[in-house]
């Protein structure tokens, strides 16, 4: 429900102005004073919803109207007729206001398409009454009808609306036709908010329906990204299979996509059964002969042996955020507040053949309330005369390797922090925390999070949901060398 009737119309200009047109509306006279709210001691009478009431009658009658929308879809013969008030339609509209003033007879014809045609009266009651109930399919209709007629705190509504139900339940899905549509009228904001959903969801959009349908350019600018967040690169090489069946694009898309799997993230043993069974790797086998033979030459020895002979310069081995457990490992903090905690998981030592049979092991320290040595010391001095000034500390992640190795060598750990929180029911990624470089503290971590309180949104259930991902980087392998 997007309620903006106060910013819409105030109050008192529809009462006062409409009382003049149509003597059968009648408001208690305290409801029309303008300094209600001003007026210290004093006592608001509110009558707020029983105007709103009215104003929804009034249309739903058409008593008094001065002006007949009709309402054509375009390509068919099929026409609503509404009973209008150009009063109110000037109000809330520049658009129509200069309809009404260009009109020569009491109607005004106005050409929709099917779908926002479908749902023209429940805009039009939006302009009286200044709320709106909708589903997530009617959004899109909506939108453009607010758009067109330059509703803006309608319109605005409308995109806010979007970014908050992108997690929705829907049958078909919907968040592939909001990219669709943000990108269409060039809204950036909106149009990114699908695009990091997608990204950070995207084990469950690859498994939806929605996955069929998505564009070639999405497909491609999804491809690229090393922010994504799903299982295995694996997954993502079956469900890029699965889209090209679907939608037999030209050879050179195809080309594209597959030559944007990361090949050196997927295990020999995977790489050999997709080489002799997946129909698609077979046909396009000549296509991506190089990048296959770079990763199983990763695949065979130390990365530090491979660019100790080769200049290799590609994403092939840059990892994404696998949430599989060779990369990581949910850790669940409940009462993150209380005090310090501690974690311990293992990882491969890295992705290669060589390298993905050794285990590292991790430790993970969490503090909710951490003051920098800086501020620490500043606080003792204060401590003598404000000894009630003790909070102002920070939550804090370190990850640190238990121990250390010779095999580490060339080796820098990304660390990439996942933090889930619950919308509409349903877990979601609400950020994503990257250490810098082979720094071994998220320096913003959990910066916006207000832990102290029960309702904060980085909680769920007074929890912390985390997952730790570890990205080794062979920085020879991916580094540019002269
Ligand atoms: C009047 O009541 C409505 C809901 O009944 C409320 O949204 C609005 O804020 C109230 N206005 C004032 C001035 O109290
Ligand atoms: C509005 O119009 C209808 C019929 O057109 C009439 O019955 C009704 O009394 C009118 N309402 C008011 C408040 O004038
Ligand atoms: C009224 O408007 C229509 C189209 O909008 C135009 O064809 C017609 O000539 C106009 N008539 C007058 C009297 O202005
Ligand atoms: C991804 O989206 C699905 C469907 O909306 C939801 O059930 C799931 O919890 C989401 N997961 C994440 C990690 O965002
Ligand atoms: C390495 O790849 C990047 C990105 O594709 C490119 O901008 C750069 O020119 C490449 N460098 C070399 C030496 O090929």
């Amino acid at each position: 429900m997007v309620r903006s009737c106060e910013q819409e119309i105030p109050a008192w200009v529809c009462v006062g102005t409409l009382l003049l047109l149509i003597h059968s509306v009648t408001v208690s006279g305290a409801a029309l004073k303008h300094d209600v709210a001003l007026d210290s001691g004093a006592t608001v009478l509110n009558h707020t919803m029983n105007l709103v009431h009215r104003m929804e009658t009034l249309l739903a009658l058409g008593n008094g109207s001065d002006v007949t929308l009709r309402v054509e879809t375009i390509n068919t013969d099929e026409v609503k007729v509404i009973q209008a008030h150009s009063l109110v339609l000037t109000l809330q509209s520049d658009v129509f206001e200069e309809l009404l003033l260009s009109r020569n007879t009491s109607s005004v014809v106005l050409r929709e398409t099917p779908d926002c045609a479908a749902i023209f009266e429940k805009f039009v009651r939006y302009l009286y009454c200044g709320d709106i109930s909708l589903r997530l399919d009617q959004a899109i209709s909506l939108h453009k009808l607010a758009s067109k007629y330059h509703v803006w705190g309608l319109q605005e509504g409308l995109t806010q609306y979007m970014t908050q139900h992108l997690s929705s339940d829907s049958p078909t899905g919907h968040v592939v036709g909001w990219y669709n549509y943000a990108l269409q009228i060039g809204d950036i904001t909106l149009r990114d908010s699908c695009l990091q959903y997608l990204s950070w969801n995207l084990s469950s959009v690859l498994q939806s329906r929605e996955w069929g349908f998505i564009s070639e350019d999405l497909l491609l600018s999804l491809l690229q990204r090393s922010d994504l967040i799903l299982q295995s690169e694996l997954e993502l090489y079956e469900a890029l299979e699965g889209w090209i069946n679907q939608n037999q694009p030209v050879r050179m898309t195809v080309e594209s996509a597959l030559r944007a799997v990361r090949y050196g993230m997927i295990h020999p043993q995977h790489l050999f059964r997709l080489q002799k069974h997946s129909p698609l790797m077979v046909k396009y086998y000549e296509s991506i002969r190089d990048l296959l033979y770079l990763a199983f030459q990763f695949h065979s020895a130390s990365p530090i042996q491979l660019a100790k002979y080769f200049d290799v310069n590609c994403s092939i081995f840059t990892p994404r955020n696998y949430l599989s457990s060779a990369w990581g490992s949910p850790w669940i903090i409940n009462n993150p507040t209380r005090d310090d905690r501690s974690f311990s998981f293992q990882t491969q030592l890295g992705p290669s053949g060589h390298d993905s049979s050794k285990r590292v092991t991790w430790n993970a320290l969490f503090s909710p309330r951490w003051l920098p040595l800086s501020a620490r010391s500043t606080y003792t001095e204060l401590g003598a005369m404000q000894p009630t000034r003790t909070e102002g500390g920070r939550p804090r992640i370190i990850v640190t390797p238990a121990t250390s190795s010779p095999d580490f060598a060339g080796v820098s750990f990304q660390k990439t922090v996942i933090v889930m929180t619950k919308q509409q029911g349903k877990v979601v990624v609400k950020h994503v925390y990257n250490f810098h470089q082979s720094t071994e503290e998220a320096g913003d971590f959990l910066l916006d999070a207000d832990l102290q309180r029960r309702a904060s949104e980085y909680l769920i259930d007074s929890s912390l949901y985390l997952h730790i991902v570890i990205k080794p980087l062979y920085h020879t392998l991916l580094v540019a060398r002269k």
